[in-house]
């Protein structure tokens, strides 16, 4: 009893001691405030990209820095690194009210160290994993200048034709909020403010993964419960953990651009969430509004914006040329301005940038972080935790201790570049780990490997086919490293076809009919369709993009050092026309009842309804089955409050869901 008293007692005395902290921010931001012309205010809003500050002299890199030094600009992204983060910062600190600037980049998944994109993290289920991969991100960028990240990004995402499934964590908001939840733990460490965090900005908010036909930048139209029930439940949850900011979206919904949704950023955000941190808008995305035919002009378009509750304008060059004259007019309050302000110089308060505007732009910490061997050792185990091994006939894998020569094929067998995936800033490409020296190196001298590339990832013609088949017909095994071109998933990046690129399908054909066992390893940023595959392989691991330690974890999983236990966060369709395919749909009038039959029943008459392979699936070398239930479960156990919305434990053998399927 007693303890938990003093339990209570200590917890009050955190709260109190946090609300006197947040009064003391409130008044310097209030003192600050009364000090700033309408000009700087608006400035506060600003936010632009410096590549033309540290990258090839541009025309515009004299008109930005004499924005910055005339307190013109609230925020920059694209600047890192203590030496050019110091120099642009010391040119802020020029402007009358030496206002700070805040330094911002997309730290996705890893700064120097490159950590599996998001979608494989999330096949790993284990949220101290993602958390912990996260927090180096951060702890990396905080000491290279950083000060804020354009993560984590929480869109549901059921359409892998869109190729931003890959910086997501899948198809179920259940996952996704946990997913939310653990990454920004990790991003904003103990407390903002710490050298070892940066801010996170949680986005699209909202709706943007549901693009019609899975094509970026595509509007949205969809029902309040969909909305409600599976698109926003990270969002919130990443309110609920804290997050510092949020970013709006491309997307329309239901007519209306994100930027512009009073719906989406005052009434639900704001005012049912409570939420305090402040919303920058996405690149450029209060100008869209033109062509998406919803504002006349760059006025009316900043306007919406700011009235939706849009605080910071990501270049479009909006705020700064248009709202003053808006406010002068009458259209837009000076309240309105003033609520954005204040949430925006609060975080700067906050992380400490006026008590020291070089806090985070540390010459030696910066040094000092980069070379930690133990972030390393921490990308290598989380890369192994998110490799799903989909099919094993007989046990081919773990590799046997009687294998003496491994013919490797494939693309991807040598590929370094292509393991970063998109959304690295700073990737240190040439000294990733491919698959064919992790191996080499895993294995050493005990087993022979010997290569052919076979084809590039997008060939129209079969000339290395000969070589691959007669390496193949060398070995006692075959292992083809075959899949999408690293850079084929992000933005902009959506597919019509998800199959393999090129003549992969065909050189996996040719080298399988020379009848030796072959153990595919894929490598995607999204669920490709591979029927031939999944049917005559004899052994499949999906890999997804694992970062800098790819070919030293998948070596860790081959070579049965490591158990692989990836799930897989969406479901793989069969074929095209199933999409959008997704475990928790509703349910239908005319369920197939009775394997096979299928007249007048919610059915395809030519492919079957069942995926490839089910949310949820992944095997493992020990005969327990650890399905997806089961961890969601001790997840649930743990205290997180989401309930779980499994429609049926199901079969999670090959597609299986008995209340669908
Ligand atoms: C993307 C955002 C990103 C921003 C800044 C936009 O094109 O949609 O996700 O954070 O650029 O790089």
């Amino acid at each position: 009893m007693k303890k938990y008293q003093l339990f209570l007692c200590l917890l009050g005395l955190n709260v109190s001691i946090a609300s006197a902290q947040d009064k003391h921010i409130d008044k310097r931001v209030d003192s600050l405030l009364r000090l700033m012309s309408l000009k700087e205010k608006i400035g506060q809003l600003n936010q632009y990209s410096g590549r033309e500050l540290t990258g090839p002299v541009s025309n515009r890199k004299d008109e930005l820095l004499k924005d910055i030094k005339a307190g013109m600009v609230g925020s920059m992204l694209n600047v890192k690194g203590v030496k050019d983060t110091r120099a642009i910062q010391a040119v802020a600190l020029q402007s009358r009210l030496k206002i700070p600037l805040l330094f911002s980049l997309d730290v996705v998944h890893g700064y120097k160290t490159v950590f599996p994109v998001p979608l494989a993290e999330a096949a790993s289920w284990n949220m101290d994993a993602i958390r912990q991969s996260a927090h180096i991100a951060a702890k990396e960028a905080a000491a290279s200048g950083i000060h804020w990240t354009f993560a984590p990004m929480v869109d549901i995402a059921r359409d892998p034709r869109w190729g931003r499934v890959m910086e997501g964590a899948g198809e179920d908001p259940y996952l996704g909020s946990a997913i939310a939840r653990a990454r920004i733990l990790g991003f904003q460490g103990e407390k903002l403010g710490g050298t070892d965090a940066l801010m996170a900005c949680v986005k699209h908010f909202a709706a943007y993964g549901a693009a019609f036909a899975g094509r970026d930048y595509n509007p949205v139209d969809m029902s309040e419960q969909m909305l409600h029930e599976v698109y926003l439940p990270p969002f919130k949850a990443a309110a609920d953990a804290g997050v510092a900011t949020f970013m709006n979206s491309f997307n329309t919904l239901n007519g209306i651009p994100a930027t512009a949704s009073t719906y989406l950023q005052r009434d639900i955000l704001k005012k049912d969430w409570n939420y305090k941190g402040f919303v920058v808008s996405d690149w450029g995305s209060v100008r869209e509004m033109i062509p998406w035919g919803f504002a006349q002009n760059l006025a009316d378009a900043s306007e919406f914006a700011i009235t939706a509750g849009s605080d910071m304008d990501m270049e479009s060059g909006a705020y700064i040329g248009e709202l003053e004259n808006l406010v002068k007019s009458g259209k837009v309050k000076p309240a309105l301005i003033d609520d954005a302000v204040k949430r925006i110089l609060y975080k700067k308060f906050e992380l400490g940038l006026f008590d020291d505007p070089y806090k985070f732009s540390d010459f030696k910490r910066e040094e000092l972080v980069m070379k930690d061997p133990e972030h390393a050792r921490i990308a290598r185990a989380v890369a192994t935790q998110s490799i799903v091994l989909l099919k094993n006939e007989k046990n081919l894998l773990p590799l046997n201790a009687g294998i003496k020569k491994i013919a490797l094929i494939g693309p991807l067998v040598k590929a370094k570049a292509d393991l970063a995936s998109t959304w690295t800033v700073y990737a240190d490409t040439a000294n990733m780990t491919n698959v064919y020296d992790g191996l080499q190196q895993k294995l050493g001298n005990k087993v022979e490997l010997s290569y052919a590339k076979g084809c590039e990832l997008n060939d129209t013609v079969s000339t290395g086919f000969n070589l691959a088949v007669k390496t193949a017909e060398a070995a006692d095994v075959v292992l083809m490293v075959l899949g999408e071109a690293g850079d084929m998933t992000g933005e902009a990046k959506s597919r019509a076809n998800i199959d393999l690129p090129g003549r992969q399908e065909a050189l996996f054909n040719a080298v399988k009919a020379t009848g030796k066992k072959v153990i595919v390893v894929l490598m995607a940023g999204r669920p490709l369709v591979f029927n031939a595959i999944a049917e005559k392989a004899d052994a499949i691991v999906y890999a997804f993009w694992l970062g800098a330690e790819a070919g030293n974890a998948l070596a860790d999983v081959l070579s049965g050092a490591e158990n692989p236990s990836g799930k897989l966060p969406l479901t793989f369709p069969r074929s095209l026309g199933q999409i959008p395919l997704f475990y928790n749909h509703a349910n239908t009038g005319r369920p197939v009842t009775k394997p096979g039959d299928i007249r007048y029943k919610s059915a395809y008459i030519d492919a079957p309804n069942s995926p490839l392979y089910a949310f949820g699936y992944g095997l493992s070398y020990t005969s327990f089955e650890y399905s997806a239930l089961n961890i969601a479960q001790e997840v649930i156990k743990k205290g997180e409050s989401l309930k779980l919305s499994f429609k049926s434990g199901g079969d999670q053998k090959r597609g299986k869901s008995e209340a669908e399927f």
